[in-house]
């Protein structure tokens, strides 16, 4: 066993189809490059430690999982999931040793980057690591895919995979990852609404409405799905102007699902006005975060015009590593 461990993993905007991708339809994610970093350090005792240094959060998890705060009082749900992904990682190896964890993450919380699988992929990693079990990806992106799932009940496995494998992904719950290779590179602009919001209460949004209207929410993602579909045909052809159709007639089903609000459109709008291809919510919507698409030269005048209406921008690029240790 090492003394020390640390892996990173990336964060990752969903271009075609959340939501769809629940119902087992058809996603396509870019990973992008921010990074959560994870590093792990055995302990002599067999408690797990758990610190999430941007969250001011640190609490203690003993081997069955009673959980006691140490810093912050309700930081049981963010910590949760991480020690599960760790003790999933020691069940597997047999191992009963305590741990020290510790999450330094330049990804925004609760705003559809993908924050919270970035760090349960890193922490599986690392703690597979540790424990020189040399995992691969496949098993890093299964057992991130299980502690996600007491995130919320029914994750499609997009989040941990993007941050596993990187780059550009097309991703079915049924056909799994499909790398891509983009024609001409991607240049996004994301705005950040700065509302917080709880992917588990948009699902289960989504799920009451479809509940209520099987038949049109049976349309919508059919739609969704071949959009998604001629959007990867639009990646391989470096076909910017149909991907921003695209991202628009696909922004256009989100709204028809419920998960646009105002703040939403005010920024997607913006984007739009300033010259965007196309634009949408990317994530559970409810809040979090917008991408558009736009020509190279005006990434700039976008991502301006998303400040000036409120919201935070952010110039993404594609990040081709998924996850990594880092020695
Ligand atoms: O957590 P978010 O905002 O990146 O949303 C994940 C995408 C969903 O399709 C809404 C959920 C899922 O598990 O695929």
């Amino acid at each position: 066993m090492r003394g020390l461990s640390r892996a990173s993993a990336p964060a990752k905007v969903i271009l075609f189809g959340e939501h769809f991708v629940v119902y087992d339809k058809l996603a396509v994610v870019m990973a992008v490059d921010l990074r959560a970093h994870v590093s792990v350090k055995p302990r002599m005792d067999n408690k797990i430690i758990v610190e999430s240094i941007g969250m001011g959060l640190q609490g203690e998890f003993t081997l069955d999982g009673v959980y006691k705060p140490i810093i912050g009082e309700f930081g049981e749900d963010k910590l949760r999931p991480i020690y599960v992904a760790a003790k999933r990682v020691l069940d597997l190896a047999g191992e009963s040793i305590g741990l020290n964890i510790t999450v330094d993450s330049r990804i925004p919380v609760a705003s559809g980057l993908g924050s919270s699988a970035a760090v349960l992929v890193a922490t599986t990693a690392a703690v597979g690591s540790l424990l020189e079990m040399n995992l691969c990806r496949d098993d890093i992106f299964r057992l991130a895919l299980e502690a996600e799932k007491i995130i919320h009940e029914k994750p499609s496995g997009v989040d941990p995979a993007i941050s596993t494998y990187g780059g550009l992904i097309a991703y079915s719950r049924s056909g799994g990852v499909m790398m891509l290779e983009a024609a001409a590179n991607l240049p996004l602009v994301i705005g950040d609404t700065r509302i917080k919001r709880d992917t588990r209460e948009m699902i289960h949004r989504v799920s009451e409405l479809r509940r209520l209207y099987p038949e049109i929410f049976k349309g919508l993602m059919d739609a969704g799905d071949r959009v998604a579909r001629l959007a990867v045909e639009a990646i391989r052809a470096g076909d910017l102007r149909a991907l921003g159709h695209l991202m628009n007639i696909n922004h256009a089903l989100l709204y028809a699902i419920g998960v646009s609000n105002t703040a939403i459109e005010s920024l997607l709008w913006a984007a739009r006005r300033a010259g965007a291809l196309g634009a949408k919510i990317t994530g559970a919507g409810g809040g979090g975060c917008i991408v558009a698409l736009s020509m190279p030269e005006d990434r700039r005048r976008i991502a301006e015009a998303i400040r000036v209406t409120g919201g935070e921008p952010l110039i993404a690029d594609i990040a081709h590593e998924g996850v990594r240790i880092e020695e």
